[in-house]
């Protein structure tokens, strides 16, 4: 793709996802070097997005329409997760073991602490939408510029799906709470994320 043309879906594609620092481009060289440690750390996030997701159905059991869209999403997850495994042993690669995971554990430092149950719903939504967002990002990059065509395509599958996710978690937001609300703390979010982003190393061993 000619670099302006390049440059210029690089931005739609952020302004969809509201994220506010694309990703340095030289990440996909990077995370191309070791295949082995991308698709674990990417194995995990997929673990963890199903994980988080049982968390939330166990801890807000009351909240019928989050419950009923997360139960499926568990089972997406998790497919992802295997989808992940299929493509490591299809490379006779191995999972490693998981690594601490330092951009989400920043982000949930930015949550209001205390405040009531309903509160923390509104907090652990935005983290959850911001998680899936930038995995969409990234994943996107991914689907575009790395070298080989069957990865791409693995890629893509993953980036479409993670977009679908960002959007239910706004949405979920949006039930429950005032819509300027979740705006002004979604817009609180995204500037901290991409603080977050900026002083986190680039590693290619991380999808985040
Ligand atoms: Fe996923
Ligand atoms: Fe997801």
């Amino acid at each position: 793709m000619h670099q302006m043309e390049q440059d210029r879906s690089e931005n739609t594609a952020l302004r969809m996802l509201g994220l506010e620092l694309p990703t340095d481009p030289r990440w996909v060289n990077l995370a191309e070097k070791d295949l082995e440690e991308i698709l674990t750390d990417h194995a995990y996030c997929e673990q963890k997005a199903a994980t988080s997701c049982i968390t939330l159905i166990q801890r807000y059991p009351d909240k019928r329409e989050m419950v009923e869209a997360l139960a499926p999403i568990v089972t997406e997850e998790w497919g992802h997760f295997r989808a992940v495994l299929q493509e490591l042993a299809h490379r006779k690669l191995s999972l490693g073991y998981q690594r601490r995971d330092e951009y989400v554990n920043a982000l949930r430092d930015f949550m209001k602490k205390g405040g009531s149950r309903e509160e923390r719903l509104l907090e652990e939504l935005m983290v959850f939408a911001l998680i899936e967002a930038r995995s969409c990002e990234r994943f996107r990059l991914l689907s575009l510029y790395l070298n080989e065509d069957s990865l791409k395509s693995f890629y893509h599958r993953f980036m479409v799906s993670e977009a679908g996710h960002y959007r239910l978690f706004i949405d979920l937001a949006k039930l429950y709470f005032p819509e300027e609300m979740v705006k002004e703390r979604w817009k609180e979010f995204l500037a901290k994320e991409a603080q977050i982003m900026k002083d986190l190393e680039l590693r290619g061993d991380r999808i985040h």
